[in-house]
């Protein structure tokens, strides 16, 4: 599908991912982007200048009520099924979250179906692998969520289940359907409800104030941090190639641990300031590895997408945003 002069859909248009896919589809050329949403945690202060171009639409609905994406979807050539909560809300309000993230996605293919709408691109989540075992991680590798907490398992079964729908769509009824996998998203319009990008934000926050930053444990605990411009980047290639029925990781296969990431919050900042360690009591915490290694075969070859911001790069673009 060709992206120029395309009318697109996006679910949770407002959101971190969103709002970055919108940008990349109007610099490609997109005739149309409706940004739906039902501004349950986003909200339009950061997009103004998104609003500000005449292609952007901005439709208040919800993806839990099938008639209001039958009117929303009229006339899109692809969705970019983004709306959904994360681990923290989900944790807060878990029927809400089973709702959206589940029953909200059978229903965005639903109508993607009978409005002849020919692919809904779906932001799922390398919580479909649980707490995995260490070694190189791709996407066969079975879902392991006996040691989690009840936040995170919820949170990856719902992504099971909307990847799952979508090759049901796909094989069934002929909705071309992609899940991407995506490691732990940071960047501009950082928010405050991821909970593995919150030590970037927060480090930044503390070192900002003249305060040390705070982190769990002996700091060892990696994340796979992957830059929002090169998530977008994947949304819009996944769209625009043949591929459907499939699954990929979206992540830069390379982990960094939390002393790395304050050191980095400390270079870009000019600061030096050394972390407490030190739990902090009731926070929602997934995975707590000091190994973490995603394959990012698969999308390379199939579509060929790779990361391009580095984490230096990447916390460097968050904190110039942040301080704007
Ligand atoms: N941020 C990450 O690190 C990360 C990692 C893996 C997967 N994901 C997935 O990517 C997607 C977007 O993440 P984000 O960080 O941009 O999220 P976000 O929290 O910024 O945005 C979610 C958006 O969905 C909207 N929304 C919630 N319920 C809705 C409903 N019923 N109808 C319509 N809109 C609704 C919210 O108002 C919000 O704007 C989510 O599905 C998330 O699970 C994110």
């Amino acid at each position: 599908m060709t992206l120029k002069g395309g009318r697109f859909v996006v679910t949770g248009g407002i959101s971190l991912i969103g709002s970055h896919v919108a940008e990349q589809l109007l610099a490609a050329g997109a005739s149309h982007v409706a940004l739906l949403d039902n501004f349950s945690l986003g909200s339009t202060e950061m997009i103004g200048h998104l609003l500000d171009d005449p292609r952007v639409t901005l439709v208040r609905g919800d993806i839990t009520r099938l008639n209001e994406l039958m009117d929303a979807f009229e006339g899109a050539a692809g969705v970019f099924a983004i709306a959904g909560f994360l681990t923290l809300p989900f944790s807060a309000n878990p029927g809400l979250g089973i709702e959206v993230n589940a029953l909200g996605h059978f229903n965005i293919l639903e109508a993607a179906r009978h409005r002849g709408v020919k692919k809904v691109v779906f932001s799922s989540s390398v919580a479909t692998y649980g707490d995995p075992e260490p070694g190189l991680i791709d996407e066969t590798r079975p879902y392991r969520f006996h040691t989690m907490s009840p936040p995170g398992v919820l949170y990856g079964a719902t992504k099971i289940i909307g990847e799952t729908l979508g090759r049901l769509y796909s094989d069934r009824h002929g909705v071309r359907s992609v899940s991407l996998r995506y490691a732990t998203v940071y960047g501009e319009r950082q928010h405050y409800r991821g909970v593995n990008a919150l030590y970037i934000i927060e480090a930044y926050d503390r070192i900002a104030r003249g305060e040390a930053p705070v982190i769990p444990g002996d700091g060892s605990e990696v994340h796979d941090y992957v830059h929002v411009s090169d998530v977008a980047r994947a949304n819009l290639m996944a769209m625009d190639s043949d591929v459907t029925g499939e699954v990929f990781n979206v992540a830069t296969g390379k982990a960094t641990s939390l002393n790395r990431l304050v050191e980095i919050v400390n270079e870009v900042t000019g600061a030096n300031i050394a972390p407490v360690y030190q739990e902090t009591a009731g926070a929602v915490r997934v995975t707590t590895s000091s190994e973490l290694t995603f394959s990012i075969d698969k999308i390379a070859k199939a579509i060929g997408w790779a990361p391009e911001v580095s984490i230096e790069e990447g916390i460097a673009r968050l904190i110039a945003w942040r301080r704007g």
